[in-house]
């Protein structure tokens, strides 16, 4: 039965990075459940009460594309994004870029649960490293996603700023094959990306830009996430 007061988190582990704390925390839910957490950049990154738009963010990408053979996921959080996109049998290629050397340690020492098959998988090759060393135009992927802060207004780290600016959003469109998907994953509406992509779009022509906004209730608050997409002509 689930106690009143659900106790506080507890730090499964922790490190110090150049860019600020990274930390695995755990906590017991108001439904009595677990849940973790992940801290990056001493910032909230995500936790497990609802993965739905993570999930979400893979789903839509594969789905805008026909043949999802190869695929980027920046970065590995939790994995549900990658898990989502390993589900998908169509699916031979995923590279996943994570900048904190700490949590691919702990996935490969099996502290993360939630990680569990999904580094392992023989599909994936891990880039420990920032996301952007990959968004360079020099590699193609039929589909891109991106899930490294909680949005373009809400880094984890300052430096992520230059990759929802146009000369990285420009290269990572260009990476993108025939027919392939750009998703980029946000914790509320971010109508300045939105201007971008679609500037972009009108620019470089032949793509096509959609924002999808969700609606997810989060213990008793109510959120609007939201996912960008850009999408190739086959
Ligand atoms: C919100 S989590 C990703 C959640 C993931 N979609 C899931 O389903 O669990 C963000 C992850 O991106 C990583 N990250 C942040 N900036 C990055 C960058 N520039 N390149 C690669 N990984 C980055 C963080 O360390 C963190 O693990």
């Amino acid at each position: 039965m689930p106690s009143a007061r659900p106790e506080p988190a507890r730090t499964l582990a922790r490190a110090t990075t150049p860019r600020g704390d990274i930390a695995l925390r755990c906590r017991e839910t108001q439904g009595g459940g677990t849940a973790y957490e992940l801290i990056v950049g001493g910032v909230f990154a995500m936790d497990t009460i609802d993965v739905s738009t993570e999930v979400e963010l893979a789903r839509l990408g594969l789905a805008a594309c026909a043949q999802p053979r190869r695929v980027l996921v920046g970065g590995l959080g939790l994995g549900f994004t990658a898990r989502a996109v390993l589900e998908d049998p169509r699916v031979a290629d995923v590279v996943i870029a994570e900048i904190e050397p700490a949590l691919v340690g702990w996935a490969g020492d099996g502290l993360v649960p939630t990680l569990t098959g999904v580094v392992g998988d023989p599909r994936v090759r891990l880039h420990t490293g920032d996301v952007a060393d990959l968004l360079t135009g020099d590699e193609t992927f039929d589909v891109i996603l991106l899930d490294v802060d909680n949005g373009p207004s809400f880094l984890v780290h300052q430096d992520n700023s230059s990759l929802y600016a146009d000369p990285t959003l420009a290269r990572a469109l260009a990476q993108l094959a025939p027919g392939g998907a750009l998703a980029i994953w946000a914790a509320q509406p971010e109508p300045g990306l939105l201007a971008r992509l679609a500037a972009l779009a009108d620019r470089l022509g032949g793509l096509e830009v959609r924002e999808i906004a969700r609606t997810v209730e989060r213990e008793g608050r109510t959120l609007t996430y939201a996912t960008y997409q850009a999408l190739a002509a086959g």
